[in-house]
């Protein structure tokens, strides 16, 4: 192959994008691969592949603030607009010293398919700051989030686009930001962000929406698969909001979850993990570091836990093929049959072997359990609200907008939810509080 070939060839990895490092192509190049794989289903729909692999806008930023020790500090800060042409861009504010503008590109490509995959009235979008959010003071933290919103804030907007939690951000993280835009709009626009506290106009739920998604995503998939949750193994990778609540859910539900990681420490218990237990000692100590209930384990040994359910809640790119190949998740236990001892141990394939082998192989492509959007589906209640739109007119329209996008699971945790909802603002009015909140 020629120089010339050579560059193309390196340059056809980062979609032709002259502005990515070529040497590093991650994880740009796998949505580029993605997108590609899907090109001969495509149709007629094939002529907008090449509006998939260009990012309509991306900003880079220089986000300066004067440290607690009275010195000057940069961190490198981005919003990638992916695609808007369904609606404003959406996507989470990622903080994290690993984070390039090759990776919040990819995030803001995948929020443009999902939201289309939910068929969700929004654009894909992505934020991030390379920062360690450990490492700084809450001071220089809230600082840090202040000068970033202030930079973006040429670019976001209710209308534009809607920033939300996500690896190393929070409710508070939200907080400062719509306050920060609303400071510089000379206006509230609690529409700005997501993932806001319910006390600032977010949703009841919006916090555990990720995590609540990965267990009903999973309950769902079970049950398909017939496969019980009481007692299954589970092993979780991230112990934070999404990975934290979802194995919560789990451990509530019955299950056993056997091992759980973050960034301090994996840890493995066949027994089954106290998680209230674990979450207590996380938030008390920043980490599963020191947790005394689970026992320390390799982290390549993680992934070959046999389990039932495997839930990769950290960052992205860790399910690597090599690591899917060896994954043993969710084989099916078998059930033993007290009046038909041996043979009876898997009915199913003594009976019919043709169907079992055929059982068995559709449970092995289905080993690995996806999330679905439970954080894009909470972004409309916020937005319903954020728009005023008429109260009873908006949750009919919202639930029967929800039918057959979230499935019947989804669409009986919203009517939960609403009804809870209901409930309380009733309570509080003979109560005679003036409002509880605004509500959806
Ligand atoms: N928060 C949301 O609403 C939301 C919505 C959609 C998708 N997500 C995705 O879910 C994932 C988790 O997000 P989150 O909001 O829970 O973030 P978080 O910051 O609350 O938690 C991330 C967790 O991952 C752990 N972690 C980081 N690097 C790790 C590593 N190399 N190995 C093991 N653990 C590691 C951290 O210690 C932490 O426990 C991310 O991929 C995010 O993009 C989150």
């Amino acid at each position: 192959m020629s120089a010339t070939q050579q560059d193309q060839a390196s340059l056809d990895r980062v979609g032709g994008l002259s502005y990515l490092n070529p040497a590093a192509p991650e994880p740009w190049a796998s949505f580029v691969e993605q997108i590609e794989r899907v090109r001969p289903h495509l149709g007629a729909l094939e002529r907008w592949i090449e509006t998939l692999k260009h990012p309509k806008r991306a900003l880079i930023v220089d986000v300066p603030i004067e440290r607690d020790d009275g010195t000057v500090a940069h961190y490198e800060g981005y919003r990638v607009q992916h695609n808007l042409s369904r609606g404003p861009g959406k996507g989470g504010v990622r903080f994290h010293p690993d984070v390039t503008l090759n990776e919040v590109m990819a995030l803001a490509g995948w929020m443009t398919i999902k939201n289309a995959a939910v068929g969700l009235p929004f654009g894909g979008a992505k934020g991030g700051i390379r920062v360690d959010p450990n490492s700084v003071s809450k001071g220089e933290l809230q600082r840090i989030t202040r000068r970033y919103t202030s930079e973006i804030g040429i670019i976001i907007g209710p209308d534009k686009d809607i920033p939300a939690p996500d690896v190393g951000t929070n409710a508070m993280t939200m907080a400062i930001m719509m306050d920060t835009f609303s400071m510089n709009r000379g206006g509230t626009a609690t529409g700005v962000v997501t993932g806001k506290p319910i006390a600032l106009g977010g949703s009841l739920g919006r916090q555990e929406a990720t995590g609540r998604g990965v267990f009903i995503a999973a309950r769902e998939a079970a049950r398909h698969l017939r496969l019980p949750i009481e007692g299954a193994r589970v092993v979780v990778q991230g112990f934070g909001n999404v990975g934290g609540i979802g194995a919560r859910m789990f451990h509530d539900a019955g299950a056993r979850v056997i091992a759980v990681s973050d960034h301090t420490a994996i840890l493995v218990n066949e027994a089954g993990i106290d998680v209230p237990a674990a979450l207590a000692h996380t938030a008390a100590n920043g980490g599963l570091k020191g947790f005394a209930g689970a026992a320390p384990i390799d982290p390549e040994e993680f992934w070959r836990l046999e389990c039932e359910f495997l839930v990769p809640a950290a960052l992205e790119g860790q399910l690597t093929v090599e690591r899917a190949s060896r994954a043993r998740a969710h084989r099916r236990r078998r059930r033993q049959r007290p009046d038909h001892p041996g043979r009876g141990r898997h009915p199913a394939r003594a009976r019919h072997p043709g169907r079992a082998r055929r059982a068995r192989q559709r449970r092995r492509r289905h080993r690995v359990l996806l999330r679905v959007g439970a954080g894009l589906l909470q972004l409309l209640l916020d937005r319903g609200r954020d728009q005023r739109a008429p109260r009873a007119h908006h949750g009919r329209r919202l639930h029967r907008d929800l039918e057959g996008r979230a499935g019947e699971a989804g669409v009986a945790a919203h009517r939960r939810l609403h009804h809870r909802l209901r409930t309380r603002a009733r309570s509080a009015r003979r109560a005679g509080a003036v409002s509880v909140r605004r509500e959806a």
